[in-house]
C-alpha cells in the first residue's frame, strides 16, 4: 500500500514508520521538518496541518493516512492552549478535507483516553471534537485511543523525573491517580494492522498496557531502573493546583491548570481493545521490563 503517515516524524510516528517498511509498503511521512530528515526508505514532505494548501499535495496517489499530529498534553504548548484547537481540531480537518480530495479512502487517527468534546483540558476536547469530524467523514476510518505511551523517544519516563526528585517527592494527592502504559514497540504493529486490515474500518479501539499503575508505582519504577529509592509524599491536590495556576503566569513556566487537571484524570480502559486487534494484554511489555531492560 501507499501510507502517508501525517505527524511520521514523531515518537510513535517513527515506529509506525519502521514497522510499515518492514511490511514492505511505500511510506511517505510528513511534517514541518519531515525534510530535514531524510531517509532512503521513506518519502519526506514538509508540511503544516493548520495550513492546508501545504499539506493537501502530499495526498495525491495514497491508499491510507495515518493523522499522528500532535502537541504534547504535557505541557503548555508555545502559542498557549488554544493552539490544541487549531493543531488537533483544524488539522485533522484538512487531514479529512485532503483526503477526501484525492480518494485516499482509509484514515487511522490517532485520539486519546478521555477525548471529549466536553472533556476537561483544551487537548481532551481538541481530541474529542477531531473525533467528531472523523466520523462525520465519508472515509474508511478507526479510531485509535491509547493511554500513555513508553519507549525510547518519548516522554514519559522524562515527564516522571520532571514532576519528582529521588530518594523523596512529593506528588499530588500522593500520586494515586492511575495509567496504563503501553509499550511503543506493541502499538507500532498494532496501528499497522489496523491500517491494512479492512475488518477494523468503524473500530473505536481503547488500547492499553498489560497492568494498571499509579503515578507513584510509576515515580519509584523509574528510580529503582536507575539504582536510586523514592519515598512518595503526598502534596494536597489544591496546593499542588495552586502551585500549576500560579507558575502558568510565569513567561516560559511549561505547566499550568490545564496539567493540574490532567494530573487527576485517571487513563485506563474499561474493556482493553488490544484483543480486537488479537493480542492479549499479558503478551504487551511492562514499564518495569523497559526501563530494566529484560
Ligand atoms: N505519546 C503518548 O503517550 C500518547 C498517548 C496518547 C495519545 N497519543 C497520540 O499519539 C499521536 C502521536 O503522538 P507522539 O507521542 O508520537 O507525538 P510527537 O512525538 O510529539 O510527534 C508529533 C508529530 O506531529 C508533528 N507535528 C506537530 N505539529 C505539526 C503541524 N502543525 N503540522 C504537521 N506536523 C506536525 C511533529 O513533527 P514536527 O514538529 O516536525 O512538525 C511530529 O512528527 C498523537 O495524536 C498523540 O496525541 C500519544
Amino acid at each position: 500500500m501507499q501510507i502517508l503517515v501525517v505527524g511520521g516524524t514523531g515518537f510513535v510516528g517513527t515506529a509506525l514508520v519502521r514497522e510499515l517498511c518492514a511490511r514492505d509498503h511505500a511510506v511517505t511521512v510528513l511534517s514541518r521538518t519531515a525534510e530535514a530528515e531524510p531517509s532512503d526508505d521513506v518519502r519526506a514532505v514538509d508540511g503544516d496541518v493548520t495550513d492546508y494548501e501545504s499539506i493537501e499535495g502530499a495526498f495525491a496517489g495514497q491508499d491510507a493516512v495515518v493523522n499522528l499530529v500532535a502537541l504534547s498534553p504535557l505541557f503548555t504548548p508555545p502559542g498557549g492552549n488554544e493552539m490544541h484547537e487549531r493543531v488537533h481540531l483544524d488539522g485533522t480537518r484538512h487531514v479529512v478535507e485532503a483526503a477526501a480530495a484525492h480518494g485516499v479512502d482509509k484514515l487511522v487517527q490517532m485520539s486519546a483516553l478521555g477525548a471529549d468534546p466536553e472533556g476537561p483540558t483544551a487537548y481532551l476536547r481538541a481530541k474529542g471534537n477531531a473525533e467528531r469530524v472523523v466520523r462525520a467523514s465519508t472515509l474508511d476510518w478507526v479510531l485509535v485511543r491509547p493511554s500513555v505511551v513508553f519507549g525510547d523517544g518519548g516522554e514519559f519516563v522524562d515527564f516522571t523525573k520532571l514532576l519528582t526528585t529521588p530518594y523523596v517527592t512529593g506528588l499530588p494527592g500522593g500520586g494515586r491517580t492511575c495509567f496504563q502504559p503501553l509499550w511503543v514497540g506493541d502499538l507500532a504493529p498494532m496501528l499497522a494492522d489496523a491500517v491494512e486490515d479492512d475488518a477494523h474500518v468503524g473500530g473505536v479501539y481503547e488500547l492499553g498496557g498489560p497492568e494498571v499503575l499509579t503515578l507513584a508505582d510509576v515515580t519509584k519504577l523509574v528510580y529503582r531502573a536507575d539504582g536510586r529509592a523514592v519515598r512518595v509524599l503526598p502534596v494536597p491536590m489544591a496546593l499542588a493546583k495552586v502551585g500549576l495556576t500560579l507558575g502558568a503566569l510565569l513567561p516560559g513556566f511549561p505547566m499550568g491548570s490545564d496539567q493540574y487537571r490532567s494530573l487527576r484524570l485517571d487513563n485506563t480502559v474499561d474493556e482493553n481493545d488490544v484483543r480486537a486487534l488479537g493480542r492479549e494484554p499479558s503478551d504487551l511489555r511492562t514499564l518495569d521490563s523497559y526501563l530494566t531492560g529484560d
